[in-house]
């Protein structure tokens, strides 16, 4: 009696199974041929990769001789036939991590890897797109030809573009960027209401205009002059109603933090109930006490490990990596 009750139901099942192929679950648990190792900035990001999409991470010894010369050592005998996936974040020490990548990029093709990507949550440089004075390297230009030789794709988030429209630019490598614009839209939404969004400068507008409409709040942007590494003034270029409202502030970098201060003052100074400042990537060169006396509270996307982390970036990597078979 069972079976015959049973039996619609069954067919049904194997109907709507055969059309509905759930993308969420099937695109995390397909087993990919994928080796996932990092040269020591983004360790907690790449074995979160490696546990989601259920493939090796290897550790990569990182040292030196007694002469200082470079010693590295992956944990593996051989990468024959593997895709291998080098999640290095460009903070701390930018310089040390492009070298350590190539050498990385370089070892794990000796090995045999078939291919190389670069997953670079961060990537410095970018803000040295022209020679600002006379005699000075174009830093990003550089970095690009030496990635281009020992790399074969490179995924990023928000890379800083001001001169340059795309990676495309620099990069004859397969070139991926990634925007974390939804995940901070998201996080504001819960987070923070009655909202105005300010783009410190007129690169940064890029984000905040975006994120303003996401979350369907007014924005204002600022123009930035800037004098030295720590001298910044801005003034506001379109009037928004700031008084009582709480004052977003997003930017790409958040390095010195300069920038952010000024922005800040401007919000304070017309009466704002709050200040929040959002980084894409917090690198915070001279700490936060500065920056603390200004703004509220300060959030930043895991891109750089950092306490203000909260936004987190995973799963835009994870579904890039999952086209990877
Ligand atoms: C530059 O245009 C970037 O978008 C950031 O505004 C800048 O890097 C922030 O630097 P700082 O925190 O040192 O003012």
């Amino acid at each position: 009696m069972a079976f015959v009750y049973t039996q619609p139901y069954f067919k049904v099942y194997k109907f709507v199974s055969y059309f509905y192929k759930p993308q969420k679950f099937t695109i995390y648990k397909k087993e990919v041929h994928m080796i996932i190792t990092s040269c020591g900035n983004s360790v907690k990001l790449a074995k979160q990769l490696a546990k989601k999409l259920r493939c090796k991470y290897v550790p990569l010894e990182v040292g030196a001789f007694p002469d200082g010369d470079m010693l590295m050592r992956f944990k593996a005998k051989s990468f024959k036939k593997k895709k291998v996936v080098i999640v290095q974040s460009f903070q701390p020490n930018p310089d040390m991590s492009l070298f350590d990548i190539i050498w990385a990029a370089e070892t794990a093709k000796d090995l045999g890897a078939k291919k190389v990507i670069l997953v670079a949550p961060y990537l410095a440089y970018m803000r040295q797109d022209k020679r600002f004075n006379p005699g000075e390297a174009v830093s990003s230009r550089i970095m690009s030809k030496l990635l281009n030789k020992s790399i074969d794709k490179i995924i990023t988030i928000d890379p800083h573009l001001h001169r340059y429209k795309s990676l495309k630019d620099i990069f004859t490598i397969s070139a991926v960027k990634l925007t974390a614009n939804d995940l901070i839209g998201d996080f504001i939404k819960k987070k923070i209401k009655n909202p105005v969004i300010m783009g410190p400068d007129w690169e940064s507008y890029q984000w905040a205009d975006k994120i303003a409409k996401q979350v369907g709040a007014e924005s204002t942007c600022l123009a930035k002059t800037r004098f030295s590494y720590r001298r910044v003034t801005s003034k506001m270029t379109k009037d928004v109603e700031i008084k009582g409202k709480n004052v977003i502030i997003i930017d790409d970098i958040i390095s010195t933090g300069h920038t952010i201060i000024e922005a800040a003052k401007k919000a304070n100074k017309k009466g704002a109930k709050s200040v929040t400042a959002i980084g894409v990537h917090g690198l915070f060169v001279e700490g936060m006490d500065q920056l603390k006396k200004h703004v509220d509270y300060i959030y930043t996307t895991n891109t750089i490990e950092h306490k203000t982390n909260k936004i987190d970036i995973l799963p835009l990597v994870l579904k890039e990596l999952a086209k990877e078979e």
